[in-house]
């Protein structure tokens, strides 16, 4: 049912008619949920992960346990891998949603709680570009501590069928969460119990849910900073002290994202001067503000897809960026398979994981 189209579905791109304002100001805020050691530097290059129906979506680094938090599309769990052990830990299920139509895409370890976030959705607003955004949609706050859910939260009341497309999460150090709907484009922010949730932003007047807005979120870590990548092209800078989100655009030199884009990441490792934007077809895009204000950007260059890792083809599509370590960074690849005849996912076992430390390094120097 949602499984060719899928990817495909990304590709409706619409333009917005979003105007710059003013630029805010930004305090500096200090992480509260954070270990003070760094985890070990990883040296493995590039590598493959053997676990049958992976499906890899979005992923985090967790700097506490120096695993990596991964969202396992087609089944909608969520895996740990140790990569220094190479070594998934464990698979966690959700009861009405692994193993069933919905995705589980955007994972993301809050730094300020170290509660986990994770967000499943229907599969439907992929697999139309937006034209029908019904079914499943929560996001669910998961204690690694405790090994459980601590609350979940049913967005469908709230969007109706006005939105949709859940895909990326993100924090701020007051315990709030901000989850972006990618058709048409819009966030909702949720307090820390999950009981109140705000359309902290929305397209006004709304767009057409067919229009792709924000694909992903990232904030500079210990800031009030938040990049939203735009499928119209851009890069927009919220500030999360304000009561409603007002996107600001962050021009870039030269202009231009590219436009299938999927989840963005500043990678630890750089302090939030470096952001890391994937593109379904062309790879991982590279943008610096050397201040880590984002103002303004420069647009590095991008870094394209491997064809082949130690003989395996690489036939999917790049769907995110990663830290894992303190030091490496890799491509996460997507794929869409035909399901397993009474399965949700394909008969896919490989995954792998291009290392593109170097070339952004390479990148970055070049200037
Ligand atoms: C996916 O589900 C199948 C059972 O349907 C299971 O064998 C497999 O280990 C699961 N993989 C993941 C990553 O959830
Ligand atoms: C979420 O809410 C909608 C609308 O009230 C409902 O149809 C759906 O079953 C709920 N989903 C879950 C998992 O509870
Ligand atoms: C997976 O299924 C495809 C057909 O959908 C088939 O060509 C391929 O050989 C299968 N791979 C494995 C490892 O079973």
């Amino acid at each position: 049912m949602v499984q060719l189209t899928s990817l495909l579905g990304l590709l409706a791109v619409f333009s917005t008619g979003i105007q710059a304002h003013d630029t805010p100001e930004f305090f500096n805020l200090v992480p509260r949920g954070d270990n003070k050691k760094e985890c070990p530097p990883l040296h493995r290059g590039s590598f493959i992960v053997d676990y049958f129906q992976l499906y890899p979506e979005n992923a985090d680094w967790d700097e506490e346990r120096c695993v990596l938090w991964i969202g396992s599309l087609w089944n909608a769990t969520v895996g740990i891998y140790d990569p220094y052990k190479d070594k998934i830990l464990d698979v966690l299920s959700f009861p009405g949603i692994s193993l069933t139509l919905a995705h589980i895409g955007g994972v993301a370890r809050d730094p300020y709680s170290g509660l986990i976030s994770i967000l499943s959705n229907s599969g439907n607003p992929w697999a139309t570009g937006g034209a029908d955004i019904t079914g499943e949609r929560q996001i669910m706050k998961y204690d690694p501590q405790k090994k459980k859910v601590l609350w979940a939260r049913n967005m469908t009341d709230i969007s109706r069928d006005r939105y949709g497309g859940f895909q990326d999460v993100e924090h701020d150090n007051r315990g709030n969460t901000y989850i972006v709907g990618t058709y048409p484009g819009v966030i909702i922010r949720v307090d820390k119990n999950g009981r109140e949730l705000t359309e902290w932003y929305l397209h006004q007047p709304l767009s057409p849910t067919t229009r792709k807005g924000y694909s992903g979120l990232a904030v500079v870590k210990g800031t009030d900073i938040m990049l939203a990548s735009d499928g119209d092209g851009r890069l927009y800078r919220f500030d999360l002290r304000e009561e409603r989100g007002r996107p600001v655009n962050v021009p870039l030199s030269p202009e231009g994202l590219h436009l299938n884009l999927d989840a963005i990441y500043l990678p630890p490792k750089y302090g939030g001067s470096v952001l890391l934007v994937a593109d379904l077809f062309l790879g991982i895009q590279v943008l610096r503000s050397k201040d880590g204000t984002w103002r303004k950007a420069e647009n590095l260059g991008t870094i394209p897809k491997p064809a082949t890792l130690g003989g395996l083809v690489i036939d999917g599509a790049v769907v995110a960026p990663v830290q894992m370590g303190s030091n490496s960074l890799y491509m996460v690849i997507g794929n869409v398979d035909p399901f397993i005849p009474g399965m949700v996912a394909g008969n896919r076992t490989l995954f792998p994981f291009p290392d593109i430390t170097d070339q952004v390094e390479g990148l970055l120097n070049r200037k």
